[in-house]
């Protein structure tokens, strides 16, 4: 009962997902830091959303609220390769992650890129089940290429996916 009288006074709001801008930076910034011991600041993703090789989609609050997850992809078609992918904690396990990688995908083959890398720490069990529905196969490894919070070396697992 309470539950139904919340929600009146606050409709959900479904998520929505749009090209990102420059203006994005800042938020973009905040979701990175909530995401990754080793944060990224508005002026890089200024950077990054400025380049001509940066692709770059947001999930938000319904149409026109805060930014709320992202995927930026960078590369020379036909390869590109996915820089980070990052939802908020609090709207996690809920599909959006895989609504990002799945519109970036469509969008990229759209302009013609057939094939798509990333790197994927090996103990990031999420991410990694996330890439594997999404069609992406383990094609190598790179030992010690990240570091984890507590310092220790982690092993990177390279992926791969076709998009022809
Ligand atoms: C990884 C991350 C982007 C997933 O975002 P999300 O919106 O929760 O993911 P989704 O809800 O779209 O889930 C997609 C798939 O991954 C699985 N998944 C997501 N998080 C998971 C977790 N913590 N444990 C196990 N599986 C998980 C989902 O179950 C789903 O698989 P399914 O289709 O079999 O159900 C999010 O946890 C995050 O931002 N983590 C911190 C940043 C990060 O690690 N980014 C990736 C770096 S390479």
């Amino acid at each position: 009962m309470q539950m139904r009288w919340l929600q009146r006074l606050w409709p959900a709001r479904e998520p929505s997902i749009r090209a990102a801008n420059t203006a994005d930076a800042p938020a973009l910034a905040v979701v990175h830091a909530s995401s990754f011991h080793i944060a990224w600041d508005a002026a890089e993703f200024e950077r990054l959303l400025a380049e001509r090789l940066t692709r770059a989609l947001v999930a938000t609050d319904g149409p026109a609220g805060p930014v709320v997850g992202f995927i930026l992809t960078r590369g020379v078609a036909p390869e590109t390769e996915i820089l980070s992918v990052a939802v908020a904690p609090r709207w996690r396990r809920q599909g959006l992650a895989r609504r990002l990688v799945d519109g970036a995908l469509g969008r990229l083959a759209a302009e013609g890129y057939t094939t798509v890398f990333l790197e994927v720490e090996e103990g990031n069990g999420g991410a990694r089940r996330l890439y594997e529905r999404a069609g992406f196969h383990e094609i190598g490894r790179r030992a010690g290429y990240y570091r984890t919070a507590a310092g220790t070396p982690a092993s990177a697992i390279v992926m791969r996916r076709d998009l022809t």
